[in-house]
């Protein structure tokens, strides 16, 4: 029998994934603000609960204020891509890549949310990096919000619940359409704009105990409208000042099976496929949703949404949709008496028929299929997988690091695109490989959850030379993109 044959697209955007937050580090150099990301400490309170490691109060920013260097803020370090991003992105080309996702930190180019001028220096630093990337012809992907508010939204705000927000940050989305749009044409606007319900903290800069006066859900309900206006008014601004560019939503693309095929599990499926859809829909469609709109009212939540921020929403919609796609797991009417999984800022069912990571997360590469045809038949736009990858504990022997479990991950959700390009007849553009440099885990703040093709020597505590060691996966991922996906051996 002939072997299966896998391939993609002439231009097909290969490259990786990173975001400020997690990897630039120089938390308080050159003019750069403080951010909630900065405030989240190291916690040794197990891999999977993800909740814990978001548990946040008052106390906490009060602590995390008043810090010495001695106390361990892994994101104030990352892995000190600010200094070293000329030889990471050389690094980058030498991998063939085509795109880089990154993400501009709001809070370098305004110190202060409510600043009236950007900072120049924060400016600079971006200015810099797009013409490193373009001395290698690798187009950037920018995001203008990865997760990294200014922790002084919490302090003097009321986060993205406050309204005044809305404007602070398109201010900051003009500035950067304007001064990079020369660089850069693929932009988002906010990393899984649906995080906000899992994480409220880094998507939104709430904290439950500054909403003593109203339930904590109409505060994320609020802040997340607020988010979507902000959302549209950036993509409308996108459009007339960069008129090449092509402006995208982001979802985290969770994947839910009904754990049986009793009718019941398989309705509660459909819903929290619902909820993972509900405000990427908003996006797209530039509308809230009928069952959006249905669950507010049963909630008895009371949104603030004038008729001027509907019109906003009409014309702000996006031109592609982009994702995160890294596991699946399952749904049951009801859970009691069944083995659960961790997975991305979500616990499922486990699914009795897949592998799991070192984090218990379930991989599934026919699940990126499924999610892909998925995706692509419910919203009609071109479709770009802008994090995708496996975070495990990697090892340096003798100078070297093998890494078979992520090359052997890596091969099987690359065959799974191109099923999906070839035979289903999803319009993907790109894949950006998740942390293609190792870099802070955002759930868990730790180092040793390792995703890259480059090896960073630092650990949980900080400890380390940062020297950058190319591991195996580099050079596989090298040859796929080399191959245009076809050279998978
Ligand atoms: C995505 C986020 O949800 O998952 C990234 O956009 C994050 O910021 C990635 O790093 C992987 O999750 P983790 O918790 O392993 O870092």
């Amino acid at each position: 029998m002939n072997k299966k044959e896998y391939v993609f697209p002439e231009g097909f955007l290969w490259g990786g994934a990173t975001a400020a937050n997690q990897c630039e580090g120089a938390w308080n150099v050159d003019g750069k603000g403080m951010t909630v990301e900065d405030c989240l400490p190291y916690r040794e309170v197990g891999v999977a609960d993800f909740t814990k490691q978001f548990a946040f109060s008052t106390k906490d920013i009060e602590e995390a204020l008043n810090a010495g260097p001695e106390a361990n803020y892994p994101k104030r370090r990352g892995i000190d891509f600010y200094h070293h991003y000329k030889e990471d992105i050389k690094m980058f080309a030498e991998m063939g890549y085509k795109v880089f996702r990154m993400s501009i930190a709001w809070s370098r180019i305004f110190t202060n949310p409510d600043d009236l001028e950007p900072n120049e220096k924060g400016i600079a630093f971006y200015e810099d990096m797009f013409k490193e990337l373009k001395k290698y012809n690798i187009e950037p992907l920018v995001t203008l919000s990865h997760y990294d508010p200014h922790i002084k939204l919490v302090t003097d705000y009321r986060g993205w619940y406050s309204r005044e927000v809305i404007d602070m940050f398109t201010k900051f989305a003009k500035v950067c359409f304007e001064r990079f749009g020369k660089y850069a044409k693929y932009w988002l606007t906010f990393n899984e704009v649906d995080a906000m319900l899992r994480h409220p903290l880094t998507s939104g800069a709430l904290v439950e105990d500054r909403f003593t006066d109203m339930p904590f859900e109409q505060a994320i309900y609020q802040a997340m409208h607020n988010q979507l206006v902000a959302s549209a008014k950036a993509v409308k601004m996108c459009h007339e000042i960069v008129p090449e560019s092509q402006v995208g939503c982001m979802l985290t693309k969770l994947c839910f099976y009904p754990f049986t095929c009793k009718p019941e599990d398989n309705l509660a499926n459909q819903k929290r496929m619902r909820d993972i859809y509900k405000y990427c829909d908003i996006q797209v469609f530039g509308e809230y949703p009928k069952y959006l709109l249905k669950e507010i009212e049963r909630k008895g939540l009371d949104i603030y949404k004038p008729e001027e921020d509907l019109k906003i929403l009409k014309e702000g919609t996006v031109d592609f949709v982009s994702f995160s796609y890294y596991m699946t797991s399952c749904m049951a009417m009801k859970t009691e008496g069944l083995d659960m999984a961790p997975g991305n800022t979500v616990n499922g069912v486990k699914n009795p028929y897949l592998p799991s990571s070192e984090w218990g997360w379930q991989t599934d590469p026919t699940g990126l299929r499924i999610s892909l045809v998925e995706l692509y038949d419910r919203y009609r736009k071109p479709l770009f997988i802008v994090e995708n990858g496996l975070g495990a504990k990697d090892v340096v022997k003798d100078g070297k690091v093998h890494d078979p479990y992520r090359i052997e991950y890596l091969r099987e959700h690359v065959k799974a695109m191109s099923d999906a390009i070839n035979e289903d007849g999803v319009d993907l553009w790109g894949y950006t490989w998740w942390g293609c440099i190792d870099l802070v885990s955002e759930s868990t703040r730790q180092m040793s959850k390792r995703y890259g093709f480059i090896y960073v020597d630092v650990d949980d505590y900080g400890n380390g030379s940062y020297e950058r060691i190319k591991k195996d996966s580099f050079y596989y991922y090298k040859q796929v993109i080399e191959s245009n996906g076809k050279d998978l051996d």
